[in-house]
């Protein structure tokens, strides 16, 4: 009798102690962010790090380069070291089926973060922003600061779009809303293409790189606007695309005006192009909202929960729950939408608001608070 009583004591304590978030002390998350290259994903993994340890978690947090097999290789240690949470931003969505297959046999829960994981059903959440909306946002900053209007046809402007790398399932997003949202203009003849470059495949840049961008835009140049024709747009997906082409156009193109050129992410070096005017504006996520959007949701699978749409009343940002909009080849994964927004020289401000960014010493350019960027 007096065994049962020592048993059911203990019982009753390990279960107390679980219940007070001792079991966070256990439990640890495995954070695979595609490369430091990128500046953004420094951000991203720094901040994700910070809140799982403040909540009691142990964190790996591993980079992989943009190399997709280094990525693989680096999720498998994960699994192996039989973390309990994989939070992972794929650097091509196609290619960790198999590796995914590993953690779904061994039970380990999967947050697909900001980009989504495609052909595996080993994904039980997707945390990003409406990527759709952000070229969407792209695109009606362009209709807004040009003023085009399709019932005057009289004004006509040449514009060239620089979209993302072919592997990240963001940038169909990307490129189909800022597309979707100008096609009335250019089929009313008030956006002209010269380059003739339409399709997503005709302006991708794979691994979103700088210098590839800066390459495309050069030959663009070269080829549809050395006779004067002039350049008025340049639409570009992202910030690490569009720090090449602001080079390409600064160094290469003779026009005398200055073309409204697009971005996204904010990072440091192209929000010094927009204060100095070589960049008009960039869509910014707040790193701190996806992460903490991921970090409540996290904190709910690991607690054997099933978060749905009740997990928004947790989340201190503004998002969305969406179970039908992303499938992801095996099934619709359920989302959290978080709202991305614009950004212009006149509302720098606002990311220093994020207490992601501060002014340097003599308040000309917002320097990152980050430790990595
Ligand atoms: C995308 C991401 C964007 C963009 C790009 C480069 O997937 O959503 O923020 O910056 O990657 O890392």
């Amino acid at each position: 009798m007096k065994k049962a009583l020592s048993i059911l004591l203990a019982l009753v304590m390990v279960l107390s102690l679980c219940s007070m978030g001792f079991a966070a002390e256990e439990k640890t998350v495995g954070i695979a962010m595609p490369t430091r290259s990128l500046e953004r994903w420094n951000r991203d993994g720094e901040y994700l790090q910070e809140q799982f340890e403040a909540a009691g978690y142990g964190v790996e947090l591993v980079y992989s380069d943009n190399d997709i097999t280094q990525q693989n290789n680096d999720i498998g240690n994960l699994i192996a070291d039989g973390v309990d949470l994989l939070i992972i931003s794929a650097i091509d969505g196609e290619s960790l089926t198999q590796t995914l297959a590993d953690a779904k046999d061994a039970g380990i829960p999967v947050i697909a973060y900001d980009r989504l994981i495609m052909n595996t059903d080993a994904i039980s959440y997707y945390v990003s922003f409406d990527n759709y909306t952000v070229g969407v946002l792209q695109g009606q900053f362009v209709i807004d600061t040009l003023g085009l209007d399709l019932e005057d046809t009289s004004k006509t402007y040449n514009i060239e779009f620089t979209a993302g790398d072919p592997a990240d399932n963001n940038a169909g997003f990307f490129f189909g809303g800022a597309f979707d949202t100008l096609k009335p203009y250019i089929d009313a003849g008030i956006l002209n293409i010269p380059s003739g470059k339409t399709e997503f495949e005709q302006v991708a840049t794979p691994a979103w790189s700088t210098d590839t961008a800066l390459t495309n835009m050069q030959n663009t140049l070269a080829s549809y606007y050395s006779d004067g024709t002039v350049l008025d747009v340049a639409l570009c997906s992202n910030d690490s695309t569009a720090l090449g082409v602001a080079q390409a156009i600064t160094s290469d193109y003779a026009g005398d005006n200055q073309p409204l050129v697009t971005g996204q992410d904010g990072d440091i070096a192209n929000l010094q192009n927009i204060v100095d005017g070589l960049q008009t504006m960039t869509v910014y996520k707040n790193v701190s909202d996806e992460a903490g959007t991921t970090l409540e949701l996290g904190k709910a699978i690991l607690a054997g929960e099933t978060p749905a749409a009740e997990l928004l009343e947790n989340l201190s940002a503004e998002a969305s729950y969406d179970t039908e909009t992303y499938d992801n080849g095996t099934g619709v994964i359920p989302s959290y939408l978080l709202v991305p927004y614009v950004i212009t020289k006149d509302s720098l401000d606002r990311l220093v608001e994020t207490g992601l960014y501060e002014w340097d010493a003599n308040n000309q350019y917002l320097v990152s608070t980050a430790a990595t960027t």
